[in-house]
């Protein structure tokens, strides 16, 4: 089980590239399944939640493989299993991003209903609405989900209860290919949405509105090959932001977007952090040592990403007030804060609210990893303590960021991985 070494107290200076964002390669690999032909994607990282889609896409009948350049290509000419097994989606619960693509591709799915996991209890049951909508039938056997369209899909007016990423994006392949106009009301805006919404445009998709609220697809007989390059990662250029703020260091991230960036670029600016624009792609960051405590509550995109709270409380354990962090998308994303308090932080958890008392010297300890971003937030906090951090389970951190302690190590952070 690997674990990380950290040793705090330097501050981090130089570039820090950004890799292709781990929430955009998902989607956009089980977009493949839509076309008989080649789909080349670019820029897509080699994390272990993408190695788990290739994987999946080779169970479903699909070549899939990583190419001499980095590229990705995917072929699913013929898909001889139609099914994610519970084998493969109890490691990834975005496994369920092949249930719409499977269905509108074959007439049939049958995909593993994903376990709980750390940060709550992540039903599908929007997904599965929305393809009834769309004609198919859906049931649960023995743990799967059973999907049936054998007469194809037919557009609908699909309105979420709740704004769901996975489920937009789900429900955005499977009506590419339904007979007439499908409308989908309340949908996700996240980057990552309009993303693959760009793919499968270039596969031949008609899709408009995808980014804002409403999207209207008018579905096609079949989609053809492209080739695209996705979208930086936002949370891991975040997480880098974060890790200079923390550090009183002087970082320039490159390879990044931005607009993509703006709810915790407004942040970190009111904590005092300096963050400025550096040319095409690149955000310098300068902590300048005071930080003043602000308030953070975790929305939807264009709010502020509940994928950089944890790595924002870390911050805020230096910081120079109260700071109220509330988490308004997950139940249960709050278990790095036990960690940091065991790092020497002040943090009250006090139900969907984390009071963060700060600043409070954090030293080092041995600490345990629990989700993705949670393990991002240990990172960060061994960087600015004062002595050793050994975080266990990090196989958690490889799930989403590419080579995280390498590209830290480079701009002078003291890290190793202990295996
Ligand atoms: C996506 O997860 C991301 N994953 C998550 O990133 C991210 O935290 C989340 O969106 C929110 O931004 C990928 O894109 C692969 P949701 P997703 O459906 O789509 C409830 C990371 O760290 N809900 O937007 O699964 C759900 O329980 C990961 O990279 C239902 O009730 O999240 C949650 O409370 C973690 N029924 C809320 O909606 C449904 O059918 C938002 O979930 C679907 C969701």
């Amino acid at each position: 089980m690997d674990k990380f070494l950290v040793r705090g107290g330097v501050p981090l200076e130089g570039e820090i590239p950004v890799s292709g964002a781990k929430n955009s390669a998902l989607p956009t690999l089980a977009a493949c399944l839509l076309t008989p032909e080649a789909v080349t994607l670019r820029r897509i990282p080699d994390v272990r939640d993408v190695r788990t889609m290739l994987h999946l896409l080779q169970l479903n009948g699909a070549q899939a493989e990583r190419r001499e350049d980095g590229s990705v290509c995917v072929t699913a000419a013929e898909i001889s299993r139609p099914e994610a097994p519970y084998e493969v989606v109890k490691t990834m619960r975005a496994s369920s991003l092949v249930l719409g693509p499977l269905l509108a591709r074959t007439g049939r799915a049958r995909v593993s209903l994903p376990g709980g996991c750390a940060i709550g209890a992540r039903p599908i049951n929007l997904h599965i609405a929305g393809l009834e909508q769309l004609g198919a039938t859906l049931r649960q056997v023995h743990g799967y989900i059973e999907a049936e369209a054998p007469q194809g899909l037919r557009g609908a007016l699909i309105h979420f209860d709740r704004i769901t990423v996975t489920g937009t994006e789900d429900l955005l392949m499977a009506a590419v290919l339904a007979e007439g106009e499908t409308v989908l009301e309340n949908a996700a805006r996240e980057p990552e949405v309009a993303d693959l919404a760009a793919l499968l445009v270039k596969m031949g998709a008609q899709i408009q509105g995808a980014g804002t609220s409403t999207i209207r697809i008018r579905g096609v007989s079949r989609l053809h090959g492209a080739d695209h390059t996705i979208i930086p990662d936002r949370i891991e250029a975040g997480t880098f932001l974060i890790a200079g703020a923390i550090t009183s260091g002087d970082l320039l991230v490159t390879g990044c977007n931005p607009d993509h960036l703006a709810a915790l670029i407004a942040k970190l600016r009111q904590a005092g952090v300096e963050v400025r624009r550096a040319g095409n792609g690149r955000l310098r960051v300068r902590g300048r040592g005071r930080l003043t405590a602000v308030d953070v509550v975790t929305e939807e995109y264009p709010g502020f990403a509940t994928d950089l709270q944890a790595q924002f409380m870390a911050l805020m354990t230096q910081a120079d007030g109260i700071s109220f962090i509330t988490e308004t998308i997950f139940e249960n994303r709050f278990m790095h804060a036990l960690e940091l308090v065991r790092m020497g932080a002040s943090i009250r958890v006090v139900g969907r609210q984390a009071i963060v008392a700060g600043p409070r010297p954090l030293s080092g300890a041995q600490v345990i990893a629990s989700d993705l971003r949670a393990s991002a937030s240990l990172v960060l906090a061994g960087l600015v303590a004062s002595g050793e951090t050994v975080i266990d389970r990090v196989y958690h951190i490889d799930r989403g960021y590419e080579r995280i302690e390498e590209k830290l190590a480079a701009v002078g952070a003291q890290i190793r991985r202990l295996v």
